[in-house]
């Protein structure tokens, strides 16, 4: 079987990629820009067979999909942090929503019989109320970034694009995944290169933060991984699943945990900059309908991401 990953030089996609190699029986293709950074994958690149695509250009793909002809697209290709929405709105709608139209059109003209896998967001639900969590996929969608929107418009393209043409696209609604390799500007990640930093003597012992008052839903990137796998084997094509913990964590909690893998002595400093026009306040995600139609339950601990997380800094900085 051959697996496309979009984006497989990306967070999600490098694991994503482990992932598929460690079973033995897939054959693994990836997207990369002609200028990506690879030391994601560097481990990996002499098991993989990386294609130069850029999903905004339409004959960059199909030339790649006419080539590889995957049984499986795993589309994780996108511009994923919220923050840079707001100061790049039209860049990250086109990546997003025309980046996907090309793949599905691409797959519509090579008449493929490929699976296809979205990467759509808990950031969707956006403006949740306090009687909704955990949050279920039937609740209302109240997207409060560009990047939210963009996750929105890739979801219901997902939708449409079975609905019209019988594709087989299953959308899966993941929540905050978390572990070595995450990019560091995400804020798990960017604290624990903070801290890293700190430790060496290389910064000064005070850390920058946003809103700690924010709770997310955190799973190890290994156990998302394994669930757009499993999205693929077993879930059915048309329908949306949530893949998360179940698990509400503040922002300052987590936080607190670094530190205590740490023990250094910090000041904690609020930096504006960091502060978002409209942040999405909770999100604690409801997955029983994943589970129940996979098997798939999380199982790393929080802890043991964070602490993974850290040590992947530590022989960083
Ligand atoms: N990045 C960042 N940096 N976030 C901070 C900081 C900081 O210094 N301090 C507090 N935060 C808060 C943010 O305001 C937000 O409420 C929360 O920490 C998480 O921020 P991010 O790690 O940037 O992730 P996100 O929740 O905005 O989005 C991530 O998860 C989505 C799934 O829910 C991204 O991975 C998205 O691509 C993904 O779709």
């Amino acid at each position: 079987m051959r697996a496309l990953i979009t984006g497989i030089s990306g967070f999600a996609g490098s694991h994503l990629a482990e992932y598929c190699l460690n079973r033995g029986d897939i054959e693994v293709f990836g997207t990369i820009r002609w200028r990506s950074r690879t030391e994601n994958i560097d481990h990996i690149k002499n098991k993989v067979q990386l294609m130069e695509c850029d999903i905004r250009d339409a004959t960059s793909v199909l030339k790649v999909l006419e080539k590889v002809k995957p049984d499986l697209i795993f589309h994780l290709a996108a511009q994923s942090f919220v923050p840079t929405s707001w100061h790049a709105p039209t860049e990250t709608l086109i990546t997003n929503i025309v980046g996907q139209v090309n793949i599905f059109e691409a797959v519509r003209e090579l008449n493929l019989a490929t699976r296809i896998q979205l990467a759509c967001s808990s950031e969707e639900y956006g403006m949740v109320y306090e009687g909704e969590i955990p949050i279920k996929e039937t609740n209302p969608l109240r997207p409060l970034s560009p990047y939210a929107v963009s996750k929105v418009t890739q979801d219901l393209l997902g939708y449409q694009y079975h609905e019209s043409y019988d594709m087989f696209i299953v959308r899966t609604r993941a929540f905050n995944h978390e572990g070595p390799r995450r990019g560091e500007v995400f804020v798990t990640s960017n604290f624990a290169k903070q801290i890293a930093e700190i430790e060496k003597g290389e910064k000064e012992p005070v850390i920058k933060v946003g809103n700690l008052d924010a709770i997310r839903d955190f799973t190890d990137v290994r156990d998302t991984v394994r669930g757009y796998w499993l999205s693929l084997e077993k879930c059915e094509p048309g329908e949306v699943y949530n893949i998360a913990s179940g698990k509400g964590t503040k922002i300052r909690e987590m936080l607190n945990t670094l530190l205590k893998f740490s023990g250094v002595d910090v000041e904690i400093k609020r930096d504006p900059a960091r502060m978002r026009p409209s942040d999405v306040q909770i999100l604690v995600g409801d997955h029983s309908k994943f589970s129940k139609a996979t098997g798939w339950e999380p199982k790393i601990p929080f802890e043991k991401t964070l602490e993974d997380l850290l040590n992947h800094w530590r022989e960083r900085v």
